[in-house]
């Protein structure tokens, strides 16, 4: 794994078909939670299908500040030491690196009836209020003060609440979710988020002897359980359902043929029809025990109209790699943000590629040209990123990426594995 520093760059061709497989890792947006949840209770666990990403070493040294140690024993192996000596002061220097610090909030408190914590950072695509995770809280029996800087908290034991979400916040969901854990009584979370990654989270808490249930709906219930009840256990993160739709993305713009392995399709149903809509062909494969899907594009793509929501719907995370899919297909495409108003930047990164995009308020229309054409383009974030990765792949002649440490917080290994299979591709630097 690259340290991303900020003179790299990667140069990609577009050279024709990729064909091979690929296997996909664990899920940056499951492992950091499943990291920051080891806060609560004391002794080793075990994370396994761990990307090698930059963020879980950001995780780690943020964990590492708060009392539980990481070591990393074998590639795609963690294991995490609460030492039961828990600091809850998060320092700022490394909050402000990476969104998935505000995960913290919901163990440090319930744990220790105190936090104090900067302002989270993370992707810059427009304003991440945390106003749903304090009001959970407050609702829980948290007391909040603000500084400039700080947001400080202080509990006795959090007591359960009965919890109405306006809109089903990933992180919202997961810090109430943790809270609650060690709460008073019972916690129901209603119009919670439900992406794979809170079912993932929300299985790790059961495995660890956490009272959770509705699962995987849109209305969770905790239980709380005596700080003894838990334990550390042993855990398979679950894959990385964006990373899978980068591969898939890759061929479908090279005209490929592609066995993505470790994934799981059912996490990924609506965004796999559409790809369907599209022409990408897809059926189920197992090679040496991973399963995963066969893709192929033997024709160009032909455009379709999307709109993002939260799961089941499309995740707007996609949402970049749709966009560049949609920039070589035939015809034109609609996409609709619904999540994230802001986060169309890249946009101006695929014009310069040549692509015939116009945006409105949360509206872009995709006009599908045959090539893009190489140049010189930014990543502007992680998901961003690996767009113009795909991009360059759909382009004549070179292009060159810059900001690559956006990829590299994400994305493990990405160049390896499609160099792996026939894509030009390098990082320089
Ligand atoms: C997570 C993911 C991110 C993904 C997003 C939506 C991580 C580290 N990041 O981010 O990759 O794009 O889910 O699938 O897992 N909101 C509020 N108030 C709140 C909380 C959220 O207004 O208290 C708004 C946000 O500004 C945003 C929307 O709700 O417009 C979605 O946010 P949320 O679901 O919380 O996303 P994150 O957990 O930040």
């Amino acid at each position: 794994m690259s340290t991303g520093v900020d003179t790299e760059t990667f140069v990609v061709r577009g050279s024709g078909p990729i064909k091979g497989t690929v296997h996909v890792p664990g899920a940056k947006n499951s492992v950091l939670k499943l990291m920051a949840t080891t806060l609560l209770t004391d002794g080793t666990f075990e994370l396994t299908n761990v990307p090698d990403i930059v963020d879980v070493t950001i995780m780690g040294e943020l964990l590492a500040a708060l009392g539980v140690n990481m070591q990393r024993p074998a590639p795609g192996q963690l294991l995490l030491t609460n030492t039961g000596q828990i600091t809850p002061v998060a320092p700022y220097e490394l909050v402000e690196k990476i969104r998935a610090s505000i995960n913290v909030l919901g163990p440090l408190l319930t744990r220790c009836g105190e936090v104090r914590l900067s302002m989270p950072g993370g992707d810059d695509f427009g304003a991440r209020p945390i106003d749903m995770h304090i009001s959970g809280l407050k609702a829980m029996g948290a007391e909040f003060r603000f500084t400039d800087e700080y947001l400080e908290a202080r509990c006795e034991r959090l007591h359960g609440a009965d919890i109405t979400f306006d809109f089903p916040s990933v992180g919202a969901t997961e810090n109430l979710l943790t809270a609650a854990v060690f709460a008073e009584g019972r916690t129901t979370i209603d119009n919670c988020a439900r992406e794979p990654e809170i079912t993932d989270l929300c299985n790790f808490l059961v495995a660890m002897g956490a009272d959770v249930s509705g699962i995987g709906t849109s209305r969770l219930t905790i239980e709380g359980v005596e700080r003894d009840a838990l334990r550390p256990v042993s855990y398979y993160t679950v894959p990385d359902r964006i990373q899978a739709a980068t591969y898939l993305a890759a061929t479908a713009v090279s005209n490929g043929e592609l066995n993505v392995l470790g994934i799981r399709p059912d996490d990924m149903t609506m965004l796999l029809d559409r790809f369907g809509d599209m022409g990408l062909q897809m059926s189920p494969v197992e090679i040496d025990g991973a399963s995963g899907l066969h893709v192929a594009a033997p024709e160009r793509m032909r455009s379709i109209d999307v709109a993002t929501l939260p799961y089941p719907g499309i995740a707007t995370d996609y949402k970049p790699l749709i966009i560049t899919m949609l920039s070589v297909a035939d015809g034109v495409g609609i996409v609709t943000e619904n999540l994230y108003p802001g986060r169309f930047r890249y946009v101006e990164e695929l014009q310069r590629l040549g692509a015939d995009i116009g945006t409105t308020g949360h509206h872009a229309v995709i006009r599908g040209v045959p090539r893009l054409c190489g140049a010189e383009v930014q990543a502007h974030d992680i998901r961003a990123g690996a767009a113009m990765v795909v991009a360059g792949l759909a382009a004549e002649g070179e292009t060159i990426i810059s900001g690559v440490h956006h990829i590299d917080r994400g994305y493990d290994d990405l160049v390896g594995r499609l160099s792996a299979v026939g894509a030009d591709i390098r990082r320089v630097g």
